[in-house]
């Protein structure tokens, strides 16, 4: 063989080899990060820093007491994993849209309220168990908000400075939550395991529609979570009782329904990646983290993970008619539902809700991208990927 031959022969599988390394890696720049100047948030109550508490009613105390020693107008006796993802850009927890007092905008906005869904529910509160800020609303919320916070920063003066800069809406990072509360009113509202199953691809449907609504709006950078082992919590696990449970305790049918609902979401992202190729989403396996908590707790430093750290009753320690914070009387006595003596090593808060540490533990395995699709670090969430 010539010397010629062989060094285009050792080009040519460079060339394969490097290409092959590009089909298997996503292209990622481990330099680049990204400073997002900005995060804009739309859920539920896994990242409500305020909106049920502005438009319902507030948690009251013991919630909040392990980080803000006072109700903080969260579901968890601390931060959430929406939180932790704020201070990890160094920028202030963000404020809820809905709240009128002492907010500040300019480095993001939440439109998530406690018991949202992503389609219309049936009863709304105080009729029923559902925000009415379903989905839809909240995107009306961010387009209204996107108009005239800009007209409030033209006329200047200090209300301007609690408003984003209008480029701030397309470098933030956009982050989603929802979708537990669709199926949560199926699975309560008698619905069978099959009819919610079945109506998961109309929620993902309807979840893809205010994507694309909030990328017309300009959005550019999405982390969008899937939704948890809703079959783990012991809101479920004490409505119904008689389920069949996996070898940790699990009720086995409503997590499969969750993992079909994932399963959905991300066929959707891939293709809302193939349709929006100028923006960058990230597909966050929730799910995978909080089993685990459930799997193999005292391999991560917790304890009774079914079991409700501020509950009343059972064998989960909840029930539904007096919830955390409240009081029930029991032979005479008033007995007040308070926090378990160590929430550090507890998953559940409250039944519905993860406690900070579990947050805590969520937010640091996701934010290095191994949970991701693609596997890119949250510093690294604007980077785009192709599927
Ligand atoms: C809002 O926060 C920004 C950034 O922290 C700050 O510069 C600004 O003064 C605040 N605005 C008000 C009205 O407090
Ligand atoms: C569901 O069924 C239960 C028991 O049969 C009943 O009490 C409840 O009102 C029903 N809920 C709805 C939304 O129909
Ligand atoms: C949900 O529906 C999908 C698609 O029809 C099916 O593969 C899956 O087994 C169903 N899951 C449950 C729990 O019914
Ligand atoms: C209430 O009193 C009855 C009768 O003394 C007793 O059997 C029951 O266990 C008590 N319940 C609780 C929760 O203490
Ligand atoms: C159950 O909740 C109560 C508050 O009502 C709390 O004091 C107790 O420690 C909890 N039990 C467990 C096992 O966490």
């Amino acid at each position: 063989m010539s010397e010629r031959a062989a060094i285009s022969i050792f080009f040519f599988m460079l060339v394969l080899v490097l290409s092959r390394a590009a089909i298997l890696n996503p292209v990622v720049d481990e330099q680049k990060r990204c400073d997002f100047p900005a995060i804009i948030n739309l859920g539920d109550s896994n990242s409500d820093t305020g909106g049920y508490a502005a438009g319902f009613y507030p948690p009251t105390s013991p919630y909040g007491d392990t980080y803000f020693h006072m109700p903080a107008r969260r579901f968890s006796d601390g931060r959430l994993v929406i939180d932790f993802i704020a201070e990890a850009f160094g920028l202030p927890h963000i404020n809820a849209y809905l709240d009128s007092v002492g907010t500040n905008f300019s480095h993001g906005i939440n439109f998530a309220t406690a018991a949202s869904t992503i389609r219309l529910p049936n009863r709304i509160i105080p009729g029923g168990g559902f925000s009415p800020f379903y989905l839809d609303l909240q995107f009306l919320q961010f387009q209204q908000f996107k108009s005239r916070s800009q007209m409030i920063r033209e006329r200047g003066g200090l209300s301007a400075s609690s408003m984003p800069k209008v480029e701030h809406f397309s470098k933030a990072l956009y982050t989603f939550d929802i979708g537990q509360n669709d199926l949560g009113e199926g699975f309560f509202e008698n619905m069978t395991i099959q009819q919610v199953n079945a109506s998961i691809p109309d929620m993902i449907n309807k979840f893809s529609a205010n994507v694309k609504n909030v990328y017309s709006s300009g959005a550019r950078y999405f982390w969008v979570h899937n939704t948890g082992p809703i079959g783990c919590l012991p809101y479920v696990l004490s409505a119904f009782s008689s389920a069949e449970k996996d070898h940790v305790g699990c009720s086995k049918a409503h997590n499969e329904v969750a993992q079909y609902f994932n399963l959905k979401l991300k066929e959707a992202i891939v293709q809302l990646r193939n349709e929006l190729p100028s923006a960058a989403f990230t597909y966050v396996d929730i799910y995978a983290v909080k089993y685990s908590l459930f799997a193999e707790p005292q391999k991560h430093g917790f304890e009774l993970p079914l079991v409700a750290c501020c509950g009343y009753g059972g064998r989960y320690n909840y029930s539904a008619e007096v919830l955390c914070g409240g009081t029930i009387r029991v032979n005479g006595t008033e007995i007040f539902v308070g926090s378990c003596d160590r929430p550090s090593v507890r998953v559940v808060w409250d039944g519905i809700h993860y406690t900070e540490a579990a947050n805590k533990f969520i937010f640091n395995r996701i934010s290095t991208g191994s949970f991701s699709d693609p596997h890119v670090p949250l510093k690294q969430a604007c980077q785009r990927t192709s599927n």
